[in-house]
């Protein structure tokens, strides 16, 4: 029932017991049930996944779906999480169909960045073919709309979403070289949430990278709140659970999203949109 080693084990070397490992530091836990909370990094119990040995993520490709939902936070069950899980509440009622993500339970590269040494070397398929990444390209392409939700870290997204989204060079520069591209005319809505102050920067910076990629930001297609810089973070949990506003904004975006996606929108603008890009 006790700790075990701070470090990634599969789950064939911590015998019998279920082991538990959580996706934010990595930290294994061998017991019938998770921890109250992580003892490394302090994340509660609902961060921990019942360890098993990870296959790359793959897309079938004989699903197309509406939305790709996007948890882009260290945390997947934290207050970006509960966003993420008010949307899903929200394509869920509607019928629509959705998969929904937490980044940090994927493995993602840093971008190697061909595009800095020539442009035409940045080119899709991705040169690395060794993360999760190519299912991510594959399932934005497959998709009508994206719907990202972030944290807010020093005034901006995430370093776990920064990564995403630089990865998603290679869907941008098909349009910079000029070959035919896999995503304008999709919709995209962004929900951001934080303690305290940066929210619009934030969302603006996640946008203005679909903005490159050919989306069409849904009308009142940003949804944010913070707290406040007066409150101590560990209120925050509980706070946004019972704050009305932050079920407005995301049902709102959600539901925007959806509209727009009804209206079949990419299929109306296809072949009539000029790429402008960088
Ligand atoms: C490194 C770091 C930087 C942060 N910077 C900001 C910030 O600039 N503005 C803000 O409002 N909140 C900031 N926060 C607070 C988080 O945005 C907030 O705790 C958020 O609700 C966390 O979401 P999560 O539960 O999905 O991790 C920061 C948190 C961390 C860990």
């Amino acid at each position: 029932m006790t700790d075990t080693t701070h470090g990634r084990k599969t789950g064939t070397d911590t015998g019998l017991q279920a082991a538990w490992r959580c996706a934010v530091c990595g930290f294994v836990f061998t017991g019938e049930t998770p921890p109250k909370s992580c003892p490394v990094c302090h994340s509660p119990s609902q961060e921990f996944v019942a360890e098993q040995e990870r296959a790359r993520l793959t897309y079938d490709g004989e699903e197309p779906f509406d939305v790709l939902l996007i948890n882009g936070s260290t945390h997947r069950a934290g207050n970006t999480g509960y966003m993420a899980d008010l949307a899903e509440e929200v394509l869920r009622e509607r019928g629509v169909s959705y998969r929904r993500f937490n980044l940090t339970e994927h493995h993602i590269d840093y971008c190697w960045c061909c595009y800095a040494v020539r442009a035409g070397s940045c080119t899709y398929p991705c040169r690395n073919t060794t993360d999760d990444m190519p299912a991510f390209h594959q399932m934005l392409a497959a998709s009508k709309a994206v719907i990202v939700a972030s944290p807010i870290n020093w005034n901006a997204m995430s370093a776990r979403l920064k990564t995403f989204l630089d990865r998603t060079t290679c869907m941008e520069n098909l349009y910079h070289l000029k070959k035919p591209g896999l995503t304008e005319g999709k919709v995209a809505g962004v929900l951001v949430n934080g303690h305290e102050d940066g929210a619009i920067k934030t969302a603006m910076d996640i946008w203005l990278n679909f903005e490159q990629m050919g989306y069409v930001l849904a009308p009142f297609g940003i949804g944010f709140r913070t707290h406040g810089s007066q409150f101590n973070s560990s209120t925050d949990r509980e706070f946004f659970r019972s704050d009305e506003l932050v079920l407005h904004q995301v049902k709102g975006v959600v539901n925007n999203v959806i509209e727009m996606v009804q209206l079949g929108i990419e299929e109306k603008l296809k072949g009539k949109l000029v790429p402008v890009t960088e």
